[in-house]
This record gives C-alpha cells, structure tokens and sequence, in this order.
C-alpha cells in the first residue's frame, strides 16, 4: 500500500474521538496526513491524539460541537492556522436515537437528531467548502451517512434514518452545487460496523456477533478499518473522477 497518499495533506476528521471517526483519523495520519479531531468531549479526542503520535504523526484536537456554525468555522480556522490549508474533511460526527416507532417517538429525539446529524453536517460543509474553494488545489469532503435511510429501513429507527437519508441528499446536492469550485463532496453509507453505536441496549459484542450472522448477508459487522479505507479511496486522487456518490459498506444488509 502508497502509505504516502496523504502527505503535506490537512485533514479534519469530526467526532474524531472515538468509534469510526477515530480509526478515520489513525488510517489518514498513517498516510501522512496532519489530523485535527473535532468533538464535544476533550479526554476522548486527546486519547486519538495520543495514538496517533505514538505511531509517529501529527494530530491536534479541538472541542467543538458540529450543531454550532461558531465552532465548526473555529475548527476550519485551526486546521488553516496550524498546518496551512484544509485539504479534506470528514464529517463524520452523529448520534443514534431509537426503539420506538413513529407515532411515540419523543419530539426531542427527532430535534436532537436533525441538529446534530443534518444541521451539524451542513455547517460544517460551509465552513469546509468556503476555504476549500479559495485554495488552488480545491479539496474533498466525504460525509458519514447510513446505510440505514438512504439505502434501508429498520423498525423503530426511522428518525435517524430520515436523517442519514437527509445527509445523503445533501451529499449529492452539495457535490453539483460545488464541483466547479474544485471541491468534491462524497459520502460513505456504512452498515452495523464494529464501535458501540451498532449495540443495541444491553447488548454485548458476543450478542452482536450472533446476531449479525443472521442479519448481514456477509455475517459480521463491518470493522472501523474497513469503512475508513473506504473514506480514505473517496478523499484520495485516485478518486478525482467520483462525485457526489454514496458508497456502501455494509456486507450486503442493504441488498
Ligand atoms: N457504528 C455503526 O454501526 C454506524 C453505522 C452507520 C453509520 N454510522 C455513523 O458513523 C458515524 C460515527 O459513529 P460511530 O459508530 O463511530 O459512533 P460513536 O463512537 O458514538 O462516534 C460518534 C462521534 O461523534 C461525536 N459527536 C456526537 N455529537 C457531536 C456533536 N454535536 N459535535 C461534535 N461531535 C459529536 C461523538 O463525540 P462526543 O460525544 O464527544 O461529541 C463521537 O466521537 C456517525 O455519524 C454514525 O451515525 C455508524
């Protein structure tokens, strides 16, 4: 493998303190990549920090809570400011609310959702794609959506999926919208992958496991590794020529 795809590259990785977002992180500095993770809670984005230099890159953390335009834009200013230039952006951060079907779903799950998963995607798109239209070699931004939603539906999930459906739309849009500017915006729609998010409550990963072989055509979850190399492909120059697509990782689910 090029383990040099991301050299001299900035790269902002939200909800980078954990989960999806922190593999995205470790697979990008491993590449060369210089790394600011964005998140809500300090402890967790400096333990990704720490693990990416003690594998010998570069990473900064930043507290920031992607549903508020004031820190998305400090997060784009950061990443200018220390290393020079934002070249991609993954906005990965989002929540998981469910369990109950449409008619009792709490108005505040379906508030909280939308704020964080589709507001907090959208600020952080316009603040990402108003520098990366100022630098001469543009920029890309892969978005994390779902498999459930744009490509599936669960029972008792439909707020979230009606979010990540929101993500994908703004993904293709986003991408016609900004082409021309030089930047391309894409989106991964991952499946159950291995962090605790795809536990359901109570849960263990044994539990998950088994329950996997019946649910998922290939049998297992996703690992954080297998949908960050999918990010990394998207915000690479091997894939100059794709735009505004949604690229599914999810071993068949959605089928
Ligand atoms: N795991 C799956 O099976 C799966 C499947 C499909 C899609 N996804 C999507 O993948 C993404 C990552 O999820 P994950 O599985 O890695 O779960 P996770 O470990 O819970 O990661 C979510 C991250 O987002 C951050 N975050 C949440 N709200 C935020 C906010 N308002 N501002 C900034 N950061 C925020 C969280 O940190 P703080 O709480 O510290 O802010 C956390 O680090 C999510 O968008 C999720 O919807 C996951």
């Amino acid at each position: 493998m090029n383990r040099t795809r991301f050299s001299n590259r900035t790269v902002l990785v939200t909800g980078g303190g954990s989960g999806l977002g922190r593999a995205i992180a470790l697979a990008f500095a491993a590449e060369g990549a210089s790394v600011v993770v964005a998140g809500r809670t300090r402890a967790t984005l400096d333990e990704t920090v720490a693990l990416v230099e003690g594998s010998g890159g570069t990473a900064v953390a930043q507290v920031a809570d992607v549903a508020r335009a004031a820190d998305v834009e400090a997060l784009v200013r950061t990443a200018v400011g220390r290393f020079g230039s934002l070249d991609v952006a993954v906005n990965n951060a989002g929540v998981f609310r469910g369990g109950q079907p449409v008619a009792d779903l709490p108005e505040e799950d379906w508030r909280t959702l939308l704020d964080i998963n589709v507001t907090g995607v959208l600020l952080a798109l316009q603040a990402e794609v108003r520098q990366m239209r100022t630098q001469p070699n543009g920029g890309s931004v892969v978005n994390v959506s779902s498999n459930l939603g744009p490509h599936k539906q669960v029972p008792t999930t439909t707020a979230y999926a009606a979010s990540k459906a929101a993500v994908s739309a703004l993904t293709a849009g986003a991408a016609l919208d900004h082409i021309a500017d030089g930047v391309r915006i894409n989106a991964v729609s991952p499946g159950a992958s291995a962090t605790t998010m795809s536990l359901r409550p109570g849960e263990s990963e044994a539990d998950r496991a088994a329950r996997m072989k019946e649910e998922s055509p290939l049998g297992r979850v996703s690992s954080t590794e297998e949908v960050a190399e999918a990010v990394l492909y998207l915000a690479s120059d091997a894939a100059a020529s794709v735009v505004g697509t949604d690229l599914v990782i999810d071993g068949g689910a959605s089928l």
